[in-house]
């Protein structure tokens, strides 16, 4: 059976990628499939919490039973939504694929293909929606007792390994804990399996060896419980 160890918490979790518009019929998107975040989402409300999903694009992602769903399209949106609902959250964990760009302005009116080859396209950055809950925090605008999770999807290259580049995107986020999937050649993105690293701001490093979404999710909840402060224990 399950523990019961998460009831009265209020969890906060994106799920999904986000959508970039272009012009009315194009946009900008990524492969995320949000089995992740509703996994997590779904193991966080039979362990009794309170859970509230700001999901993206999601598909094949299920339909997690007692969990409210706010939709949302692009990055913007869902900072929007993210920010605004982290103040009312003891745990809030960002496990949605969100885009770091943007196009510049979307067009009004569905872009044609000219006459002069395809047009570039002009980016600009999204926000980072982890690292301003994290400064929110910092800043008082959220409760210093709210655990923030991130995610990191890396591949490796000619300058490290997955694990490297999970090392270093900790540091620069700021937050509590951070899981570290591998991504590339078919993995994270869409499966049913996930596998990678948990790195937490105490130093300590665990493997979490290939598995389902759902025992992921329940790893992470396992290691998140630890960092809830004593008074909202239940
Ligand atoms: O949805 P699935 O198909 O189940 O796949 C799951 C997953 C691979 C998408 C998921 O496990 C995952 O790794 N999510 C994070 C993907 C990602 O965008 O990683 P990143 O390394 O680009 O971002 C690092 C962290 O910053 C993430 O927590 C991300 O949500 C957050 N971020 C990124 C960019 C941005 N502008 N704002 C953010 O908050």
């Amino acid at each position: 059976a399950l523990p019961y160890d998460l009831a009265g918490l209020r969890v906060l979790i994106s799920a999904g990628g986000t959508r970039e518009p272009l012009d009315p019929v194009r946009f900008l998107g990524n492969h995320s499939s949000g089995k992740q975040g509703y996994a997590l989402g779904r193991a966080a409300a039979q362990r009794g919490a309170e859970v509230t999903i700001v999901a993206g694009t999601v598909s094949a992602a299920g339909d997690p039973a007692g969990v409210d769903i706010v939709g949302v399209g692009s990055a913007e949106q869902m900072a929007t939504e993210m920010t605004k609902r982290a103040a009312d959250a003891d745990v809030v964990i960002m496990a949605a694929a969100v885009a770091d760009f943007r196009p510049v302005s979307m067009a009004d009116a569905k872009i044609k293909k000219g006459d002069q080859g395809p047009a570039p396209i002009e980016l600009t950055t999204n926000p980072d929606i982890l690292r301003g809950l994290v400064e929110a925090r910092t800043e008082g605008r959220i409760a210093a007792s709210t655990v923030i999770v991130g995610f990191a999807a890396e591949t490796g290259d000619e300058t490290g390994g997955v694990l490297d580049h999970g090392r270093a995107k900790f540091k620069r986020k700021g937050c509590d804990l951070l899981v570290v999937n591998a991504v590339g050649n078919g993995k994270a993105f869409g499966t049913e399996d996930n596998t990678g690293w948990l790195l937490s701001s105490g130093g300590e490093e665990t493997a979490l060896p290939p598995g389902s979404k759902t025992l992921m999710a329940s790893r992470i909840l396992d290691e998140i419980r630890t960092l809830v402060p004593d008074e909202t224990e239940n």
